[in-house]
Formats: structure tokens, sequence, C-alpha cells
């Protein structure tokens, strides 16, 4: 099986190197300078001439705050593109596997959000990202869209690092209390993809799938979690004093949804694979940031 990785220079794309590696698969691995996904004739060219069996679409404009002031690039990379790598699939009979978000719902539900609840954006990102899903499922190609949220590694800039960071120089950091998620480790996520590949000629089916930590938890209470293993293996001294602030009391450009929690259920059940402790996330994380003879910082 050929397996072509778009976006492997971003976080998820560094995780899927790292685990992709190490399989039987023969891999392919492009970033924007080899395949600029914006750029629609040329990479329709570029996958056509690889020929894959699997796609891996882990490319996306991820800027959510910088998408409200810059709408047209945002519906470029997460949707034009999208619905070009799809009709792209489609002609060469191969399989689709895309990532999608949590903020393609308005988070007003009061449960973890299932597949088959109603989407409704509060962004441009989660608008563009939905228009990219939906353009993925009317190509009519072979899919597997896996819909996460939250998601940290030791890879790229994420809310993990943004926190050592500030923790390292400040005593007290103010941190949303009122946004639910459910964290989700890189690595997590990119062993959740690459455990679907053998499946993927079993069921022939396309289908949307949920699949993020298995356990919920607010920005705040990530952040102590963060702040707690990093004093553990004593690389905070003084652990900042967290003050839980409400979405209210820090308004950013994109609206975030408060509810962000996703269900796993359907993607354990299917593929015989657990929603993961992000805890342990977190320190495998932090072991990895912190190791002398790690060079992936
Ligand atoms: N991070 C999260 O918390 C989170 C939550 C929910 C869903 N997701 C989804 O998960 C997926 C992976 O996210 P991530 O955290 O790995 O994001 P990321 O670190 O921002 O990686 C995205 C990658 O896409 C690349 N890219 C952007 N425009 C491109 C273009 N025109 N051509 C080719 N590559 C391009 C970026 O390259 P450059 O560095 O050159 O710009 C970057 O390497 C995305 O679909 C995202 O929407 C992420």
């Amino acid at each position: 099986m050929k397996v072509l990785v778009l976006g492997s220079k971003g976080q998820l794309g560094r995780c899927l190197c790292d685990q992709l590696g190490v399989t039987q698969y023969e891999v392919i691995y492009t970033s924007r300078a080899e395949i600029d996904i914006g750029n629609l004739v040329t990479t329709k060219k570029k996958i056509t001439d690889i020929k894959p069996n699997v796609v891996i679409n882990a490319s996306a404009y991820s800027a959510v705050d910088k998408a409200e002031e810059d709408r047209q690039t945002a519906d470029l990379i997460n949707h034009l593109a999208v619905a070009n790598i799809a009709n792209t699939c489609k002609y060469l009979d191969c399989w689709l596997i895309h990532i999608s978000t949590d903020y393609v719902f308005d988070g007003a539900a009061n449960k973890p959000y299932s597949e088959d609840d109603g989407t409704n954006p509060q962004s441009v990102y989660g608008c563009s990202k939905l228009n990219g899903e939906l353009a993925i499922c009317s190509s009519g190609c072979q899919y597997l869209i896996i819909r996460t949220a939250w998601v940290f590694s030791e890879y790229g800039n994420n809310f993990l690092k943004t926190m050592l960071l500030l923790g390292a120089d400040h005593d007290e950091l103010s941190i949303i209390g009122d946004q639910i998620g459910c964290p989700t480790y890189g690595p997590d996520l990119a062993k959740a993809i690459i455990c679907t590949l053998p499946f993927l000629e079993l069921f022939q089916q396309n289908e949307i799938y949920h699949y993020a930590g298995n356990s919920s938890c607010s920005w705040a209470e990530l952040a102590q979690s963060i702040f707690d293993e990093a004093e553990r293996v004593k690389i905070l001294n003084n652990k900042p004093n967290i003050v839980m602030i409400t979405s209210e009391e820090y308004l950013t450009l994109a609206k975030r949804p408060i509810n962000s929690q996703l269900d796993s259920s359907k993607f354990e059940a299917k593929f015989g694979h657990k929603a993961s402790d992000w805890k342990l996330g977190i320190r495998a994380s932090i072991r990895s940031l912190y190791n002398p003879i790690d060079i992936k910082k």
C-alpha cells in the first residue's frame, strides 16, 4: 500500500512520520514545499504522478483567529483544496483520510458530540473545515473523515508548549475555565489514523468518525495538569497559580464552542482502538521536550 502524507511538517504530520516510518507501508511525505495544496492544478498533477492508494491529508489552515481576517485563504486551504484532493482521489480510485475538527459544532449541546449531531460552526475556520468535509462527501471518493480536538504534542505550536513557556516566568496565569473539550495527544491521533489503514479495503465504507482524548476538561484544568506534571518531573520549580476566567473575559477574534467534547465510541467500536489518556500524553510530551538528547523540539 502506497500512502501519501500531505502536510508532513505540521504537528500531526510529524507524529504520522514518526510512526509510519516503522510500518510496512510505502510512504511518501510531502510538506508545502513539495505539494502546496493551494495550487490546485499542480496538486492534482503531483498526486496523480505519485498514484497513492491512500492520501492522508494532515495539512490545514489551522490559525483559528487569523482565519477571521483571512477568510479567502482559510476557504482555499480547508475547503477548495480539500475538494480538489478528494476529486483527485476519486479520479485515482484511492482513499482519502482527512482530519477535521470539533469546531464544526456550535458547542450548545450538553453532552459529547457524536458524528450524527448537527453541525453549526461559529467561526470562519469551523465553516471552512465543514465545507471541506461536505466537499469530500459529495466528491464520490472513498474517504474517512476523522474529527479531532485540542491536539497537543512535542511538535509545532500548541497549548501545552505555550503553557510551559508562560509557566516558566509567570506566577499567575488567567486561563479559560468554561470551555470544555477532550485533549488529544498528537502521537495517539497518528496511531489511531494508522490503525484504520488495514480496514480500508475490508469495510469499503465512507464515514465520519470522532477521535479525541478519553476524558474531558477545561483549558484551565488542562493547564493545571501540565503544570502538575512539569513540577513532578522538576522542570518547573514554582508552578503558576491558575485563575479561571470565562470566555467572556478573554475575547478572541474567533468564537470557540463552549462544549467541544467529542464522543469517540463509534471509532472505538469500528477499529477496536481506544480513545487515549491525554494525561499520559502530557507526560510523554514533557519527557520528549526535556530530554537533552532529543532533537525534536
Ligand atoms: N491542532 C488542533 O488543536 C486541532 C484540533 C482539531 C482539529 N485539528 C485538525 O487536525 C489537522 C492537523 O492539525 P495540526 O495541529 O497538525 O496543524 P498544523 O500544525 O498547523 O499543521 C498544518 C500543516 O498544514 C500545512 N499547510 C498549510 N497550508 C498548506 C498548503 N497550502 N500546502 C501544503 N501544506 C499546507 C502547514 O504548513 P506550513 O507550516 O508551511 O504553514 C502545516 O505544516 C488539521 O486538519 C486541523 O484542522 C487540529
